[in-house]
């Protein structure tokens, strides 16, 4: 932008840049002596530690260490770079900057760069003027009330409204004494042959600023449904929509504090949010955030949650802006907006308290893509649960650690109301598995919808599945499945039962954490809640939420199974009475009881058989 700045100028700064003065605006200082104390703005402190020496011109903190002069306290403090903390002060202390000469242009650019900075700045004065107190400005001012936007916030981003008319601010500027080609080169006149005319006629105004609050351009809305939306000033040396952050100059002190930016698309969902109290937010300008963006935020935190519209162009904005942000190491989140909504509508229409709500659902940019995954995903069907997971997988095979992929499982558990234990192991043992899609290509999902709609059978590793083959672990299981597929008609059944009816140990400890939560509450509910359960147990019912298919787990194969186990459970009594009969070691009792299990048995086999008529 320009040379370097002479020593002598900087000498010169330091001398007249009052450090106390400066550090006031942040702090307020004590004075001690000849120092000054007062609480640390670059820590959170209860007692002052923060010492200013004014003297000698330099600051230091002993409770966080922090120390230096007026250069690295702005520079700190609004995170400037050197020259731009400088500047700053050249400014307020007027002192006027040399620079070295770094090629003959430099200082003319730099001089037409100051005036084309000074008409913008102008023209939004004008803007704004014109906005409030004109009468010609009672639409718009109608218009930004009628949206709920109150005019403290819309003066605190230097909204406005260029008039209607062809030349109205190029009236006013040559006034001023600015030349058309300066108008045109703020990207204000628009030139063509044999004529000039402003460029923004009967729109609101946003400025767009840089971090430092000097504007450099416009976007301007159209007021009424009038095309485009949105007509941005040309880019030039000063203006370039992506290397801005609509916002960044209002919200800079706000992000460093909350240590974090709300990033949302457009103009007005910054003055939404803003107006609600949610001030570390600015705004991409549309959809395509760029790296030189994401540096720019970063500056102030590492810590980016995306806000963007809960449309389909908004969520594909939230992934690929999260890539961007996870290429340079960063952990971004989003939140995700109630379907057709932005972030100005959530905010105007339900204040701090419904952007509260939403934020603190926020999730990571993996988490998001996994719940888009699983929500495109029909999670009633057998199939639709199987394609989720597999998709699932491929998501978190992106995770880039361990670390991380174990706190998107956690993300998933919550989400599928699972234990993370659960999710790990779903997806150790889902069907669909890299490897094996590997070797069988991508036929893995079609397989499974293809497949009448049968329990999946996932490949049997360990654990109760090599019980499976017994006659009694089937119907077990089967039970079991048929009971979660239909907790309402479970209730009564599972109540008859007890845990010497199941064999298995896994399917017994199952039978005991349904039977608890069945008799419980709501137990559509409590079935949910079961799942997160970890351990076998919990496993195991992971694995019925995604296997099962409720279509052939119906009530009446609920029933039936009802019956086996039952039938199965009498056999399993009757044996050692049966045995003792043999060898003629029963006595009454024994007998008794052989009798009246027999009996029970020949009507639980009867009501099989009816079953199947
Ligand atoms: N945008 C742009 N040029 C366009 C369209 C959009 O620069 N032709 C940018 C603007 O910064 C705008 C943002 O993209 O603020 C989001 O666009 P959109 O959602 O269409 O507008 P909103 O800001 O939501 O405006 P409004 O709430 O008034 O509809
Ligand atoms: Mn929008």
């Amino acid at each position: 932008m320009s040379g370097r700045i002479k020593q002598s100028s900087l000498d010169a700064l330091l001398d007249r840049a009052d450090l106390v003065e400066v550090i006031s605006g942040y702090t307020s200082l004590r004075q001690r002596g000849v120092k000054y104390t007062g609480l640390c703005p670059f820590h959170q402190e209860k007692t002052a530690s923060f010492t200013v020496d004014g003297s000698k011109g330099l600051y230091y903190c002993f409770g966080c260490g922090e120390g230096g002069n007026v250069f690295t306290f702005l520079q700190r403090m609004e995170n400037l770079s050197f020259v731009e903390a400088a500047e700053q002060l050249a400014e307020r202390f007027s002192v006027p900057l040399e620079f070295d000469e770094a090629g003959g242009g430099a200082r003319e650019a730099h001089s037409g760069e100051r005036r084309l900075l000074e008409l913008l700045e102008k023209a939004t004065a004008f803007y704004q003027r014109f906005l409030w107190e004109s009468k010609e400005g009672s639409q718009a001012r109608d218009y930004l009330l009628g949206r709920g936007f109150q005019r403290d916030v819309c003066e605190e981003y230097r909204v406005g409204v260029a008039p209607q008319g062809w030349r109205r601010l190029h009236a006013k500027a040559l006034q001023q004494g600015f030349r058309e080609q300066e108008l045109e080169a703020a990207g204000l006149l628009v030139r063509q042959p044999g004529k000039t005319y402003d460029r923004f006629r009967g729109r609101l105004m946003f400025p767009l600023t840089d971090h430092r609050g000097r504007v450099v351009g416009f976007g301007g809305r159209s007021i009424g449904d009038e095309s485009p939306k949105y007509l941005n000033s040309p880019e030039g040396p000063l203006y370039q929509k992506g290397r801005l952050l609509y916002g960044l100059f209002q919200a800079r002190r706000a992000i460093a504090e909350v240590d974090e930016v709300l990033v949302v698309e457009g103009y007005t969902d910054v003055l939404g949010l803003a107006q609600a109290g949610v001030r570390n937010v600015v705004a991409s300008m549309g959809t395509a955030l760029t790296e030189t963006q994401l540096e720019l935020m970063t500056r102030f935190t590492p810590n980016v949650t995306f806000m963007f519209d809960a449309d389909r162009a908004g969520a594909e904005a939230a992934l690929r802006s999260g890539e961007l942000a996870r290429a340079q190491g960063l952990r971004p989140l989003v939140v995700k907006l109630p379907s057709g909504q932005d972030p100005a509508d959530a905010a105007t229409e339900g204040g701090a308290e419904a952007v509260a709500r939403l934020t603190a659902g926020k999730v990571s940019i993996l988490g998001y893509e996994l719940e888009r995954t699983l929500e495109k995903n029909d999670l009633t069907t057998s199939a639709g649960r199987v394609r989720a997971f597999e998709e699932v997988e491929k998501v978190l095979s992106r995770a880039s650690s361990r670390k991380e992929r174990e706190e998107e499982i956690r993300i998933i558990a919550d989400r599928l109301r699972l234990s993370a234990g659960s999710v790990e192991s779903l997806l150790r043992g889902a069907p669909g598995r890299s490897r094996r899609t590997a070797t069988r290509g991508r036929s893995a999902g079609g397989t499974v919808t293809g497949s009448s709609g049968a329990v999946i059978s996932p490949p049997a590793r360990g654990g109760y599945e090599e019980g499976l083959r017994s006659p009694e672990s089937v119907v077990e299981r089967e039970f079991l499945v048929a009971a979660v597929s239909n907790p309402g008609a479970a209730v009564p059944l599972v109540e008859t039962l007890t845990s010497a009816h199941f064999v298995d140990p896994v399917h017994r400890q199952v039978f005991e954490g349904l039977s608890a939560v069945l008799v419980a509450e709501d137990a559509v509910e409590s079935l949910k809640g079961l799942t997160r359960l970890d351990s076998e147990v919990g496993r195991f019912f992971v694995r019925l939420a995604v296997e099962t298919d409720p279509a052939i787990f119906t009530e009446r194969k609920l029933e039936e199974q009802h019956l086996r186990l039952l039938e199965l459970a009498y056999l399993r009594e009757m044996a050692p009475l049966r045995r003792a009969l043999e060898e003629g070691t029963a006595d009454a009792d024994a007998k008794r009881r052989l009798r009246e299990k027999d009996q029970r048995l020949q009507q639980v086999r009867e009501l099989i058989s009816r079953m199947d008529e």
